[in-house]
């Protein structure tokens, strides 16, 4: 029995939406134009209990990079329950209902907690590796930067000359989410509130030998001095680049500041190169944690939007507890750019569930990892390593920030 109620929210709520979702969270919303702007009322959904909302859940609409293509995903934020509405299925409620109603073939989101999508058939697709790097025994990257390199920018002026850079990415990596210009706005704020005791954003650039910008990095510091002198703590937020001269120059900038001691990143790739340019990569200090979860919606769009590494043609049985219309048996025959995913009645060679397809569909994952504990079986004999082998992807997945 439910003792609350699940609509679609209306245009003037975005405070009232953000209110529930700080609250659940623990942080006091700091809602500003770009923020309300960007609000989209009807794919947020709220519980209400009487007049009050206790609950609710977005999508954003942006895309997403996935293995050779970029294709639109639902972008699931703002998942939060009134502490004193939890644990009577509110929050299950609004997330089966949005998993029905979106249109985009999957849904992706980042979890506060890991032990809560896996059973709404959300599966962890991309381990991302964040960093506390200690500058004074990594060693600096064995580079020289030459004059005008590296230039500054301002925010105002950033924007035209990142986002290209950004889109770039999204055609060589998969696991990246893009972003409108009204986006890069409300990414690029520097709110004083915000800046949690750090200098403001420092937005910086490298430049190519005919002046084109390659790639960016943005970050901030913070002032510490110890007993034994400064100590100083660079927090990197973003470091995108499109060439080795930049990605090279960029990490050398970051990591040889003057003053400082650590420097912490939250973003980087599982096959992220820098180990291979520092002297001590131990000194990097390097965390493993899930990042993008994937839930796919509807496994045919979702299968034939991708590209696979390797030619296939494999006959998948897909169960999905949730939504049994998007269960059953699939032929993925795939060649290069021609990808062909359709329901069949032949015999299957795999069986699995839309968890597994979710956390292997950006390349991220080997499919053969989940016949280990039997998430994965296979009727025809080397199905699962055919199908390892195709849904993988040279370059893994990584987001480049939580939404
Ligand atoms: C996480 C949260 C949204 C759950 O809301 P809720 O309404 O209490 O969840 P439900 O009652 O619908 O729970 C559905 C199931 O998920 C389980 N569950 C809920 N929260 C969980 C958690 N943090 N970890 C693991 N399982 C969880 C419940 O036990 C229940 O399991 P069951 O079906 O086996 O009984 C709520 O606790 C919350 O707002 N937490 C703080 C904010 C947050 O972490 N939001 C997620 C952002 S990604």
């Amino acid at each position: 029995m439910t003792d609350f109620d699940v609509r679609a929210a209306v245009a003037g709520e975005y405070d009232d939406v953000q209110g529930v979702f700080g609250g659940a969270m623990m942080f006091d919303p700091s809602p500003d134009d770009v923020s309300r702007r960007l609000f989209e009322p009807e794919r947020a959904l709220v519980a209400t209990d009487g007049a009050a909302i206790i609950g609710t859940t977005r999508a954003l609409t942006r895309d997403l990079s996935v293995p050779g293509a970029v294709v639109p995903a639902a972008h699931v934020t703002g998942v939060g329950v009134r502490p004193i509405h939890r644990r009577r299925g509110v929050m299950a409620e609004l997330i089966v209902r949005q998993l029905r109603e979106v249109p985009e073939a999957i849904a992706v989101l980042w979890a506060s907690e890991p032990g809560i999508y896996g059973r709404f058939g959300y599966g962890a697709a991309a381990w991302g590796t964040s960093y506390e790097i200690d500058l004074r025994r990594v060693g600096p990257p064995d580079v020289r930067i030459r004059p005008g390199e590296i230039t500054e920018l301002t925010a105002d002026d950033a924007i035209k000359e990142l986002a290209p850079i950004l889109r770039s990415l999204q055609e060589r990596r998969p696991g990246v989410s893009g972003r409108s210009e009204l986006r890069w706005e409300g990414h690029l704020q520097d709110k004083k509130d915000d800046r949690d005791g750090r200098t403001a954003r420092q937005i910086v650039v490298h430049r190519d030998e005919t002046g084109t910008v390659d790639g960016y990095a943005l970050w901030r510091g913070k002032l510490e001095w110890s007993h034994a002198g400064p100590a100083n703590q660079v927090m990197l937020e973003e470091l995108v680049s499109l060439t080795p001269a930049a990605y090279k120059a960029l990490w050398h900038y970051v990591l040889t500041l003057d003053l400082a001691a650590t420097l912490g990143y939250g973003y980087a790739a599982m096959d992220e190169p820098l180990q291979q340019l520092v002297v001590t990569p131990t000194a990097l200090n390097r965390r493993v944690n899930e990042s993008l979860w994937v839930r796919v919606t509807d496994v045919v769009r979702a299968l034939g939007q991708r590209r696979y590494a390797v030619p296939v043609d494999l006959v998948l049985d897909v169960t999905d507890e949730l939504m049994p219309a998007n269960a059953g048996r699939f032929r993925l025959t795939a060649d290069g750019p021609k990808v062909l995913c359709e329901r069949t009645e032949d015999a299957a060679d795999l069986s699995l569930s839309v968890t597994e397809l979710g956390a292997t569909y950006l390349g991220g994952r080997p499919l053969a990892e989940f016949a280990a504990t039997g998430r994965v079986t296979e009727q025809t004999p080397g199905a699962i390593d055919s199908a390892t082998a195709a849904f993988a992807w040279p370059v893994l997945p990584v987001s480049l920030e939580i939404f």
